[in-house]
C-alpha cells in the first residue's frame, strides 16, 4: 500500500459527503476511540473503511511497529544526533529497565524526580530560604522553546491545582517581556529558574543576565546566586556561570527539548502543583505510553490520530490544521504543539538525506473556543481553503457553580463540528431570505452569502477533566502522533536543524547593529533594514 493508492482511493470518493456516510447507524462508533476515559471521534471526516485499511497498512508498511520498540527501549532513533529518544524514560514504571550505552537509565530517572521534588517540597514550605532568610513568592522561569512551551502551557493548563509560589516564565528576547514580567515582582523574594538544554541559548541566557542584574541590584552580587536554579544538561556550562551543583537539575541528551516537561525542565510546575500531582500527570502519560504500545489498529488513539492527520494532509492536501480547545486552560497548547508538531516534522529530507516523496507536516495553529469562533471561524466555515478542526472539549470544568458555563461551552463545541459538516443549502439560506422578505435577485444574492457548503472535516477529542492525569494523557497522546507521522513519512522527528541558520545569522547581525562591525555583503533588502535602524 502507499501513497499513492490512498490518493487514487481519495479521488474516488472525494465526491461523497461526509453527513451521508451516517447512513451508517454504526459509524460513529466504528470511527471513534476509546482509552483511558477519552473518546476520539473520527467519524465526522471523510474516511472509510477503505481508507482506513489503507492507512493502517501504510503505517505497518512504514514499520511503525519495530520503530516505536525501538523508541521505547532506548536505540539510537535520532540518527542525525546520534541519541537515543528517551522522553517516555521519564514518566516509565520503576520496574522497567530501560539501557541506553550498557546502563540502565530508570534509576537516574528516578534520582533526578527525588532531587526535584525534595525542593520543589522545600520551596513550597518555604525552607529554601532566600538570602536574607525569607520566602520565596515568586518563581520565574527563564528558558525558550522547550524550555519554555511545555511548564508554561502545563501550568497555564493546571491552574485550579496551584498551590505553590506564583510561578512565571519569560523566553522571548525581546526587553518588553522580561521587563513586564519582572515589573510586579520584588527581586528579594524571587527565585529564577535558567532552563536551557545546551545553556548557550542566546535569549535564555541574555534574558538570564538581565535577571541576575536586576536581582543583583537588589540584593548584592554576592547573595544574587542565592536565587537562581539551572535546568540544563550542560554542567560545564551552568558551573561557569556560577550556579552552585546543589542548585543544578541535569538531564540527559535523550531528552529533546520538545519532549522535555516531564523531567527537570518541569520543574516551574511542580513547584506550582507539587510533586504528587506532577506525578498524577506522569502516571496520565505512562497510561498513555502503555495503550500505544498495546493497542492494536483503530483501538490505538495517537495512531488514528496521526492516520487522520496524515489523511487530511498528505492524501487530501488541506495545508493546515486547527486545534480548537474548548478549554480556556489550554490556551497555550495550540502554541506548545506548533513546536512539537512543526519542529518535529516540519523536514524536506528523509532519513537517508534524500527529498521526501510526500509534503511533510502541516501547518498547525489554532485558539481556545469561543474566542476562534468570533474571530477565525468565518473562513473555516465559509473560505475558499478548508481547514481540518480538531475540537477538545472536557466532560466536566472545574467551577460546578458555573457549570450552566460549561454546557453553553460544550453546546457551542458540538455545534462548530456540525455545522462544519451540514453546512447550510442554498435552498434554506433562500428560504430565509424569503422570510426576511426579500424577492428577485436581491434574495438570490443575499442567499449566497448565507450559504455554508460544509462536508468540511473535523475531530473531537472529549475528556472527563483537565485534571494532571489527563493533561498527561492529552500531551503523550499528542507526542505518539508526531512520532508516528514521522516514521511514516520517514523523517527524523527528533532533530531540528532548520532552527540554526537564523542563529547564524543574527549572531553575525547583532554586531553590525551595534556598529561594532561593518556590514559584509548583505542583500540589499537586509541592508536597507539595517541602514534604517542604525
Ligand atoms: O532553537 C530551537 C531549540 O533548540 C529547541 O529545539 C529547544 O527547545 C530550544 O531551542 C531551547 O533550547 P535550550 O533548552 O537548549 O535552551
Amino acid at each position: 500500500m502507499s501513497f499513492e493508492t490512498l490518493a487514487a482511493h481519495w479521488a474516488d470518493i472525494q465526491p461523497r459527503r461526509i453527513e451521508d456516510l451516517f447512513e451508517d447507524p454504526k459509524r460513529a462508533g466504528a470511527f471513534s476511540t476509546q482509552a483511558e476515559n477519552m473518546l476520539f471521534d473520527w467519524s465526522k471526516t471523510t474516511l472509510d473503511d477503505r481508507a482506513v485499511t489503507l492507512l493502517l497498512d501504510l503505517a505497518q508498511k512504514a514499520g511503525l511497529t519495530d520503530r516505536l520498540e525501538a523508541m521505547f527501549s532506548g536505540e539510537a532513533i535520532n540518527e542525525t544526533e546520534g541519541r537515543a529518544v528517551l522522553h517516555t524514560a521519564l514518566r516509565a514504571s520503576t520496574a522497567r529497565k530501560i539501557i541506553v550505552e550498557g546502563k540502565d537509565v530508570i534509576p537516574g530517572v528516578q534520582d533526578s524526580l527525588k532531587r526535584m521534588g525534595d525542593f520543589a517540597v522545600r520551596l513550597r514550605k518555604g525552607q529554601v530560604r532566600t538570602p536574607s532568610g525569607g520566602r520565596f513568592t515568586d518563581v520565574v522561569n527563564i528558558g525558550i522553546g522547550g524550555s519554555d512551551l511545555g511548564p508554561a502551557m502545563a501550568v497555564r493548563a493546571l491552574s485550579p491545582y496551584h498551590d505553590g509560589p506564583r510561578v512565571h516564565f519569560v523566553s522571548n528576547v525581546d526587553g518588553a517581556h522580561i521587563a513586564d514580567t519582572l515589573a510586579g515582582l520584588n527581586p528579594a523574594d524571587t527565585l529564577v529558574i535558567v532552563a536551557s538544554k545546551t545553556f548557550t541559548t542566546i535569549e535564555t541566557m541574555t534574558n538570564a543576565e538581565t535577571a541576575r542584574k536586576w536581582i543583583a541590584a537588589q540584593v548584592g552580587e554576592a547573595a544574587a546566586g542565592l536565587h537562581f536554579v539551572a535546568l540544563s544538561s550542560n554542567e560545564e556550562k551552568t558551573g561557569e556561570w556560577g550556579i552552585a551543583r546543589e542548585r543544578v537539575f541535569g538531564f540527559e541528551d535523550w531528552v529533546g527539548g520538545r519532549y522535555s516537561m516531564w523531567g527537570p525542565i518541569g520543574l516551574s510546575l511542580m513547584i506550582a502543583i507539587g510533586p504528587d500531582r506532577f506525578g498524577d500527570m506522569l502516571d496520565g502519560a505512562r497510561a498513555m505510553d502503555t495503550h500505544f504500545r498495546s493497542a492494536k489498529g483503530r483501538d490505538n488513539m495517537p495512531l488514528m490520530l496521526a492516520l487522520v492527520g496524515l489523511w487530511h494532509h498528505q492524501i487530501c492536501g488541506y495545508p493546515t490544521r486547527a486545534v480548537l480547545p474548548y478549554d480556556q486552560r489550554l490556551v497555550r497548547l495550540p502554541a506548545y504543539l506548533q513546536q512539537l508538531e512543526m519542529e518535529s516534522n516540519g523536514k524536506r529530507v528523509a532519513m537517508d538525506g534524500t527529498p521526501l516523496s510526500v509534503v511533510s507536516g502541516p501547518v498547525v495553529w489554532g485558539e481556545p473556543g469561543t474566542n476562534g469562533q468570533h474571530a477565525f471561524y468565518q473562513l473555516i466555515h465559509q473560505g475558499t481553503e478548508i481547514v481540518p478542526c480538531e475540537f477538545m472539549l472536557a466532560r466536566e470544568g472545574h467551577e460546578p457553580e458555573l457549570a450552566h458555563q460549561h454546557r453553553l461551552l460544550a453546546a457551542n463545541c458540538l455545534a462548530q463540528s456540525q455545522a462544519l459538516m451540514v453546512g447550510r443549502s442554498v435552498e434554506v439560506a433562500r428560504d430565509l431570505m424569503e422570510k426576511a422578505g426579500l424577492k428577485g435577485d436581491e434574495l438570490e444574492r443575499q442567499a449566497a452569502h448565507r450559504v455554508f457548503p460544509g462536508n468540511r472535516p473535523s475531530t473531537t477529542l472529549l475528556y472527563n477533566k483537565l485534571t494532571p492525569r489527563m493533561l498527561g494523557q492529552i500531551v503523550a497522546l499528542y507526542e505518539h502522533r508526531v512520532f508516528v507521522e514521522g516514521v511514516i513519512l520517514g523523517i527524523n522527528s527528533f532533530d531540528q536543524w532548520g532552527v540554526e541558520l537564523g542563529k547564524v545569522l543574527a549572531t553575525a547581525l547583532e554586531p553590525v547593529l551595534n556598529g561594532e562591525a561593518s556590514p559584509a555583503d548583505l542583500d540589499g533588502s537586509t541592508q536597507q533594514l539595517v541602514d534604517y535602524l542604525t
